[in-house]
């Protein structure tokens, strides 16, 4: 089974931004521990700060992946783009947010992707990414 993860921007930061909200580990120390727990899974990990970027990623991965674990980090709250791509993948996409972002600012209460997604998993920390690749496996395989 092949899952991307793909996160937006200032994610490669975590670890170092704001650790009061996302934590003290970066998203490179916890990859590793997701690759070694789910060694049945292929990964394929991407980040970009870049808008199209990521719509490039989402295109490239959406017609050959079989579940793709997406922060899109601010642009979720903006990106018009990411949201069409969603929709236009057949990938299962599971948006993910390590903050809970109904409890934060008024505009973190907008998803313009969570209407093209599976699902979403938010304010349950790194745990989210893992709870949706499990989701993926039992649920979207072939
Ligand atoms: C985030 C929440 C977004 O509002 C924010 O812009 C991020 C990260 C999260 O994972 O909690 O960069 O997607």
């Amino acid at each position: 089974m092949k899952i991307a993860i793909i996160n937006g921007p200032n994610l490669n930061l975590l670890g170092k931004r704001e650790t009061g909200i996302y934590g003290k580990e970066s998203f490179e120390a916890f990859y590793e521990k997701l690759k070694a727990s789910f060694d049945a899974v292929e990964f394929h990990y991407f980040q970009s700060n870049v808008e199209g970027e990521l719509v490039n990623e989402l295109q490239r991965v959406g017609f050959n992946f079989d579940g793709i674990v997406l922060n899109p980090a601010a642009y979720t709250h903006t990106s018009v783009a990411i949201g069409d791509a969603v929709a236009a993948i057949p990938a299962p996409v599971i948006e993910v947010h390590i903050s809970n972002i109904f409890n934060r600012e008024e505009f973190r209460k907008i998803s313009l992707v969570s209407a093209n997604a599976v699902g979403v998993i938010s304010g349950l920390g790194l745990k989210g990414y893992e709870l949706a690749i499990e989701y993926l496996i039992q649920h979207c395989t072939g």
